[in-house]
């Protein structure tokens, strides 16, 4: 039996693409399926100012095979330093969609995010003024709180105080990965969205540590319990708007992955589309994915819904995946979801 899904084309509103080579065998798995990506910032140096945005994403677009259209949507790294004005000009230009912030040392090149978040405090009111929403790496990196509830500690500590501090600010809480997470953004207003990502919706934290330490479903915020693996299914497959797919699609090399510190982050952007059409089936949901990966992210940004379609195919036999994707840098391990899958996106 064959059943088929049409939808509006897809966007990813969390993506890591990285540079140089990494980027060039990256980009295309991303530029196949979407037609636009909320681009993460967390280079080594960070793209920190609108100059260094405009210049990433010339790289980004040259990277871009011929006859592929995608549309990167840049945002800049929130430091201590980071300069009002320039982001209110990044914005005004239409380059820049977005600021991120990474509490110094939460994650992947986070070092140069805020400690102190009083220092931040007059970029966010231009943020809030002009109307440009603050991404945020919800988890706060206090050595006394178990990583484990990082991210639930976060919102009590952190975000909330920020959000009711700055009445106005746009704030998506990204790769949710808690009930916690899930029922905060639930209760507030429209001015909270969250993305999920693909793999979240997919594995607990059993994926990664029963029958020997799994590295490549090791990522951050790491996977928690099933009762909040259920929690963000619920919450994908809602059809709430606050809730859109941000697949952190995050490529580490093998080696970087598989060593005694190895890197977080899954790479997902290659099956991302099938295992959601998974998901959602599962779930009897599938009148919801066009929401969840098309519809909700747009209409938080003020987006149109992109005009073309995609069309995802049930077919019999289970898609063959790419276990690997070759890179200049090494090899990059496709996520691998622990189970077939019978959709396959156009
Ligand atoms: C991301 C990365 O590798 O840049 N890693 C991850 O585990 N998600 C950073 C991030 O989004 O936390
Ligand atoms: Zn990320």
């Amino acid at each position: 039996m064959t059943r088929e899904l049409t939808i509006p084309r897809p966007d990813d509103w969390h993506l890591h693409l990285r540079d140089g080579a990494m980027l060039q065998a990256v980009l295309p798995e991303t530029a196949r399926h979407f037609g636009r990506a909320i681009i993460m910032p967390n280079l080594v140096p960070p793209v920190v100012t609108g100059d260094q945005a405009a210049a990433y994403r010339d790289r980004i677009l040259a990277a871009l095979p011929d006859g592929m259209a995608f549309e990167p949507l840049m945002t800049l790294y929130l430091t201590e330093d980071t300069d009002p004005e320039d982001v209110a000009a990044a914005h005004a230009s239409g380059l820049v969609k977005a600021v991120k912030l990474y509490p110094a040392g939460a994650t992947t090149n986070s070092a140069s995010g805020v400690r102190d978040f009083d220092k931040v405090r007059p970029v966010l009111e231009k943020m809030a003024e002009i109307g440009l929403p603050l991404c945020t790496h919800g988890e706060v990196t206090d050595h006394d709180i178990d990583i484990f509830d990082r991210e639930a500690v976060f919102i009590d500590r952190v975000l909330d105080p920020i959000r009711k501090a700055t009445p106005g600010l746009r704030v998506v809480m990204e790769h949710i990965t808690t009930k916690n997470a899930a029922e905060y953004v639930a209760s507030q207003d429209k001015d909270l969205g969250a993305t999920i990502t693909t793999h979240h919706l997919i594995i607990n934290r059993n994926h990664i540590l029963v029958g020997g330490i799994k590295p490549h479903y090791y990522c951050l915020p790491v996977a928690k319990r099933e009762e909040h693996r259920l929690a963000l299914r619920a919450a994908a497959t809602s059809g709430d708007v606050r809730y859109f797919l941000g697949t952190d699609s995050a490529p580490h090399t093998d080696p970087n992955k598989e060593s005694a510190c190895g890197c977080a982050g899954c790479f997902t952007a290659t099956n991302t589309m099938s295992l959601l059409a998974h998901v959602f089936e599962e779930e009897g949901a599938l009148d919801k994915l066009a929401g969840f990966a098309s519809e909700h992210g747009p209409a938080f940004y003020g987006l149109p819904v992109n005009a073309e379609a995609m069309t995802l195919t049930k077919g019999d036999a289970p898609v063959a995946f790419p276990e690997k994707i070759e890179t200049g840098d090494g090899p990059v391990t496709v996520f691998d979801p622990g189970f077939d899958v019978y959709w396959s996106a156009e």
